[in-house]
């Protein structure tokens, strides 16, 4: 009987030989893209696009990356924005406990290492925020250590490259891939980890087809040559996120919004948010929450649906838009809850994009 051909794993040096490094880098000089943080070696703004490219595309991170560093163009200047100011800049990124690293991190280069970016893979994975990806990331780019930076977009590389069915989400796959990357890095360490990260981004993406036929790996590639391309890599199936019903309230007075603010910790902390809560609440439910706050609503009207994904939950809301009379001032509640002039909401409060649906009516 014919046995089906055990796929042999192989090891990143025994792929990328000095010969396949020259390759990948000829064809990175050749064809990058051109992106705002390929423009400069300043760690600090390698370390800020690094951070918003974590779970965010790379469209999307352009425009933020510009103002962000417009507001912040170093360490300490960072270090002094104040939490409103900082979370405003974030707005619409997600995943705001990134944001709040940041600034840590910011605070400790400025008081730790006189304002300037430390120089080290270890000193860069000291600070908030900051783990193995990122801190090879920003030591190999900025300064070209020949230290191994490996996200997503290398993992599927080199899984393709190694044909490896090792899980891609297990940390033993990650560190073994560090491991195994690190003699063959070569002096231009920073090309070498950009050129992966691109070959990842683009020939060898996650959704698309792979377009081996351009890839200047293909001819060492494992994948390739015994036709895995679209099985690797391989990853384990993640757990299916809860999914949380929720009612939003927008509640105004015409120039005026109600707005609380979210707990120091959990989901969304210390951020501005509208009202809502657990559960889908009929009209009397809104109405009841709203006299618990020592308001009158004068018209209660149920708008859209709409849905939000975080990592880990899912938001099912339903809305009420609810108008309170003009002459209302003066809130009962915990403190939690005020309002905002609206003018304010635009420039001062930064409001999660899981709301967006309902702050395009403000
Ligand atoms: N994703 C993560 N880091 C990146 C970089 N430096 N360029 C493009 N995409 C990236």
């Amino acid at each position: 009987m014919k046995m089906k051909k055990e796929i042999e794993n192989k090891r990143v040096s025994e792929v990328l030989t000095p010969h396949a490094v020259e390759a990948l880098l000829a064809w990175y000089r050749e064809h990058r893209r051109a992106l705002p943080w390929r423009e400069t070696r300043d760690p600090y703004r390698i370390w800020i696009s690094e951070i918003m490219l974590q779970q965010t595309r790379v469209e999307a991170v352009k425009p933020y990356y510009a103002r962000f560093l417009a507001a912040a163009p170093t360490p300490a200047a960072l270090a002094s924005l104040d939490e409103a100011a900082l979370f405003k800049l974030w707005e619409g990124l997600g995943y705001y406990s990134r944001a709040k690293n940041l600034h840590r991190a910011a605070v400790a280069v400025t008081e730790q290492y006189g304002g300037e970016m430390p120089r080290t893979y270890e000193e860069l994975r000291a600070l908030a925020g900051v783990g193995d990806y990122t801190a090879g990331a920003i030591a190999s780019i900025a300064y070209d250590v020949r230290v191994p930076a490996v996200d997503g977009n290398v993992l599927r590389v080199l899984s393709r490259l190694c044909a490896s069915g090792a899980d891609i989400l297990d940390e033993k796959t990650k560190k073994r891939f560090r491991e195994e990357l690190l003699p063959v890095i070569p002096a231009a360490a920073g090309d070498f980890t950009q050129s992966l990260i691109e070959l990842g981004a683009t020939l060898c993406g996650p959704n698309t087809e792979a377009q081996c036929e351009r890839c200047p790996l293909a001819d060492v590639c494992e994948a390739h040559r015994t036709g895995l391309t679209g099985e690797l890599p391989v990853r384990r199936a993640k757990k299916p996120r809860r999914v949380e019903a929720r009612t939003v309230l927008l509640v105004r007075d015409g120039a005026r919004t109600l707005l609380s603010k979210r707990p120091p910790k959990g989901l969304l902390a210390g951020l501005y948010e509208l009202p809502n809560v657990e559960g889908h609440l009929d009209t009397d439910g809104v109405i009841a929450f709203v006299r618990a706050l020592g308001a009158e609503p004068l018209r209660v009207r149920r708008i859209e649906d709409a849905k939000h994904i975080f990592s880990h939950i899912e938001w099912h809301m339903i809305a009420y838009d609810v108008t309170l009379s003009s002459d209302f001032d003066g809130l009962r509640g915990d403190g939690r809850y005020f309002l905002a002039e609206n003018s304010a909401i635009s420039e001062h409060y930064a409001i999660p994009s899981a709301f967006g649906a309902y702050t395009k009516y403000l």
